[in-house]
């Protein structure tokens, strides 16, 4: 038997967990959602929900994996034999969203590229964008590329790989953000974009916005899906996990608000105040983005910082995904982490293809308007990953029990600073809440109520 790998010490994992964290959804969802639902007031429930409900559940997850020393299906498994499919559940999360994210990876490599070939004005057309996602081999080619780098990191090892890639890209990329954020404010008439970010507005906040707060700051905080707990699982028993936690969460947040003050300001000045620029969704990044950059001074240069952030963010968020798979399929098969790695790319390879080509060959496939990779993202993020946190709420608060996640968070120094607050919420409060965002976002998707 292989003795599992560690993170050398609390800074790898706070690194690497921040890292599977910051991505896609902090730089473009956040900024959009935040000036879509109220500005400050969206920001400031944003922060309550996590230092509260993500909070509990990071903690609950990483302990769980720290506890048992397993990946997701073993973990769950090992503290109650019921609960085996619980993890089964969790795992098939990265399995379905790992090949897409990395399509769209592949597309913010093809972008880093474009702008640093200088083709800034041909990145700025409107048709740019779903020109090349038409295309067959082009996206499948940069898909391609992406899946490699990522496989070749996870090959490395979690000290070797993950852990050294870490520790380099997420200071770059801070000090990317934090460049880009002071650029973007200085510009002429972004003042009143980041007052439209940052002022409360009532009059745009409503049940929605909380619902739309806590589904993103899930997704933000990589929660079930069975990251954080494969991430705990390498983490050495003498780091404080409370501590660790409340790092990531300022490094998530902290990072999404900068993308706030990164792309609102840009795209209002550019749009002369015209908030509506910013609710693009996939297009906000990929066509209004580089009209913005197009039309600034420097935009080359910015354009392409900005996608090289993107690139960098994208990839420690695929690296985890990576490695929660890799680490079941090793934990569950006894195979090594090579063979592992070449089977999970293999795999993720052919079921990429099918989103990535959603957009041109396959574009008849589409249900209710959704693309392929729509679908893929619908089905995970807003079916299996809601089922999966209430599920886990359910488990440790009534199953295991709140004291076992409690006692392993203490096993550091006997403190858990939060603890009350821990075990009145994973039992009281996240399941039944998180149950009433799953039934209301179901029911809109599905049509029956429009809050
Ligand atoms: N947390 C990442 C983000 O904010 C997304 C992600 C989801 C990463 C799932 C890994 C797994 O974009």
């Amino acid at each position: 038997m292989q003795t599992r790998s560690n993170f050398s010490n609390k800074l790898g994992f706070v690194l690497a967990a921040a890292g599977s964290a910051v991505g896609l959804g902090n730089i473009w969802r956040f900024p959009y959602l935040a000036a879509k639902y109220g500005g400050g007031s969206f920001l400031l429930v944003y922060l309550i929900l996590t230092v509260t409900f993500g909070f509990t559940l990071m903690i609950a997850e990483t302990a769980l994996g720290r506890k048992t020393g397993l990946s997701a299906i073993g973990a769950f498994q090992a503290l109650d034999r019921r609960f085996g499919f619980l993890g089964i559940l969790a795992s098939i999360v990265p399995v379905i969203i790992f090949p897409y994210y990395s399509v769209i990876g592949g597309w913010v490599t093809k972008y880093l590229f474009t702008f640093l070939s200088g083709e800034i004005t041909a990145a700025a057309d409107n048709n740019y964008f779903p020109n090349f996602i038409g295309e067959t081999g082009g996206p499948i080619v940069w898909f391609s590329i992406f899946l490699l780098a990522t496989s070749v990191i996870v090959m490395l090892g979690v000290e070797k790989g993950i852990e050294k890639v870490s520790k380099v890209m997420m200071p770059v990329l801070i000090i990317l953000t934090l460049f880009i954020a002071v650029y973007s404010c200085t510009i002429d008439g972004a003042m009143e974009g980041v007052a439209y970010y940052l002022k409360p507005s009532l009059q745009h906040f409503s049940v929605k916005a909380i619902l739309a707060a806590m589904g993103q700051m899930f997704y933000s905080m990589s929660l079930a899906m069975g990251i954080m707990v494969t991430y705990g699982s390498y983490m050495k028993k003498e780091n404080h996990l409370e501590s660790a936690v409340r790092q990531i969460e300022i490094f998530d947040t902290g990072i999404a608000f900068l993308a706030g003050l990164m792309i609102v300001p840009a795209v209002f000045a550019f749009s002369g105040g015209d908030s509506s620029a910013l609710s693009a969704g996939p297009g906000l990044m990929f066509i209004t983005l580089p009209k913005v950059f197009n039309s600034m001074p420097m935009g080359q240069l910015v354009g392409a910082v900005f996608f090289l952030l993107v690139l960098l963010a994208a990839l420690t968020s695929a690296i985890s995904l990576m490695e929660t798979i890799v680490s079941i399929i090793m934990d569950r098969f006894h195979l090594n982490r090579t063979a592992s790695s070449l089977i999970v790319t293999a795999f993720s390879f052919a079921l990429g293809i099918p989103s990535s080509l959603g957009f041109g060959r396959l574009k008849h496939i589409s249900l209710g308007g959704m693309s392929i990779l729509d679908m893929m993202d619908f089905i995970s993020n807003s079916i299996l990953m809601p089922i999966v946190a209430i599920l886990t709420c359910l488990f440790v608060g009534f199953i295991i029990k709140p004291k076992t996640i409690v006692d392993e968070v203490k096993e550091t120094d006997g403190t858990f600073k939060s603890e009350k607050m821990f075990s009145f919420m994973i039992k009281w409060i996240a399941p039944w809440f998180l149950a009433a965002i799953f039934v209301s976002s179901i029911a809109s998707a599905l049509g029956i109520f429009a809050l």
